[in-house]
């Protein structure tokens, strides 16, 4: 299989010959059903982590809204794209000192892979996603193929994607790994980012087999990882990615190929179209909607603010308050989606109290509702009007769950069917129903703030 690896061109036909269940095609592929470990788990955490933690800066909008400029994780992409806000912070805060020295000053002094997946656990996120390498090339691994690169060759002296594996594994969370196809400034990566060809001497069939793919083993065969998670796949047509022949190797042959799950950024063709499960990114706010999905598995990334990497310029009118959490998880989850929420740590390590804070308050909620999240799925006749008033529904067997984000006032449900009993999670306060029209009219008593089981949102769980 490493000569595989080891040809430049394509080597699709060669793995559809040993290819034990999947063929390396995207009719094949993606008939490959996600893993059900993921399509319960429903949330998930997302960590972007790297050199670009040291400046930590985007310039953040007048109005305080989303825009794709707004990414810290960037800050590399976006001088060499001449953006100026970037360009004046740099030169006025670092004067003309490369980006590669942030690779040195990022140290991770403080970073404490059990705190985290504490942190994790108690947020009650099920699965956790690290940049194993963004765009910028460095490598959180001592890989072999960005041997000068990397977190134990500079900066931190240590292997943190196998601190992170041990501790995540340890906590019983999943865990697995981002990867950039695309380095902003290697000068072996052979399309720079308006998508003009590079100088570099490697075809991109050569740069996947010379440096991603084996990157992309490693981090399935000794992290073991249960989700990889490619992006930057923009430049170039999964064809010339070689993705096919890649996943087939993964779905087949890998130490993964049962529990392994994998998103759709595996080509500019792929994006709500192939690879697992679909991404979108930022969709409330406009970003990315391609992978919106009322059949397929999808899952929802963004920021607490609106980063992934860390931005220490962002101020609390970016952030999503701990309600605004609570409700984008649960409004994703009843639209059948998974959220990732990303977290940006600080270069040494922490992860900064604003987003524990909101971290915390979503463990605080979902230990009471949690029965209403996980190993849900969206119920097909959810009245869509409902949504106006915040109220949201998911199902799991015959059971809905209504969660409501004010306090119901006969709130009438359609098509429910006949209905057994509706109680109140984490509470044992009555609460009063009646049938009408083949559905039903929730009209709870109101309760005193002290008598509430947790704060946000209340689900009340129809039995059927
Ligand atoms: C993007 C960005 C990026 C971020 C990401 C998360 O397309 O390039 O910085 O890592 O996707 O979804």
């Amino acid at each position: 299989m490493r000569k595989i690896f080891a040809i430049a061109a394509c080597a699709a036909a060669a793995f559809a010959a040993d290819a034990a269940t999947y063929e390396a095609k995207w009719e094949s592929l993606d008939k490959r059903p996600t893993p059900s470990w993921w399509t319960d788990a429903k949330f998930g955490i997302f960590i972007h982590w790297g050199p670009y933690a040291v400046p930590a800066f985007a310039p953040v909008p007048e109005d305080g809204k989303f825009h794709w400029d707004c990414y810290a994780e960037w800050y590399q992409g976006k001088m060499l794209a001449g953006k100026k806000a970037f360009l004046d912070h740099h030169a006025s805060h670092y004067g003309k000192a490369p980006y590669g020295n942030f690779a040195a000053a990022f140290r991770a002094e403080n970073f404490d892979a059990a705190k985290w997946a504490k942190l994790f656990k108690q947020a009650g996120a099920k699965y956790v996603v690290l940049t194993s390498k963004h765009h910028d090339g460095f490598a959180l691994w001592p890989s072999p193929e960005s041997p000068y690169y990397n977190a134990v060759a500079m900066g931190p002296g240590r292997d943190l994607a196998a601190e992170f594996c041990r501790e995540m594994r340890a906590a019983g969370l999943k865990r697995g790994f981002y990867f950039s196809m695309l380095e902003y400034a290697n000068p072996l990566y052979p399309a720079i980012r308006d998508g003009k060809p590079g100088a570099s001497a490697l075809t991109i069939e050569e740069w996947n087999a010379r440096v991603n793919f084996p990157q992309l083993k490693e981090l399935a065969e000794k992290y073991e990882a249960d989700v990889i998670w490619p992006d930057g796949e923009w430049d170039y047509p999964s064809a010339r990615h070689c993705s096919e022949a890649y996943l087939a190797w993964l779905f087949n042959e890998s130490k993964v190929k049962d529990s392994v799950v994998v998103n759709d950024r595996w080509g500019s063709d792929c994006r709500g179209r192939h690879g697992g499960h679909y991404t979108t990114e930022y969709v409330a706010e406009g970003g990315s909607a391609a992978g919106l999905s009322a059949v397929h598995p999808w899952e929802e990334c963004r920021g607490i603010g609106n980063s992934f990497g860390y931005n220490r310029f962002e101020t609390p009118a970016q952030y999503m308050s701990r309600e605004k959490c609570v409700e984008t998880l649960v409004k994703i989850v009843s639209a059948g989606g998974n959220l990732l929420l990303n977290v940006g740590p600080a270069a040494d390590g922490r992860i900064p109290a604003v987003m524990q804070d909101r971290l915390l308050a979503m463990g605080r909620w979902l230990a009471v509702n949690g029965e209403a999240i996980y190993a849900t799925t969206r119920w097909e006749d959810a009245p869509a009007a409902l949504k106006e008033k915040r109220v949201y529904f998911t199902r799991k067997g015959d059971d809905l769950y209504a969660i409501c984000f004010a306090w119901p006032k006969d709130l009438e449900i359609a098509k429910t069917g006949v209905v057994k009993s509706v109680t109140l999670l984490g509470s044992k306060a009555e609460v009063a129903w009646k049938a009408k029209d083949g559905g039903v009219v929730i009209s709870p008593a109101p309760l005193a703030p002290d008598a509430l089981p947790c704060e946000h949102a209340w689900a009340f769980k129809i039995s059927r």
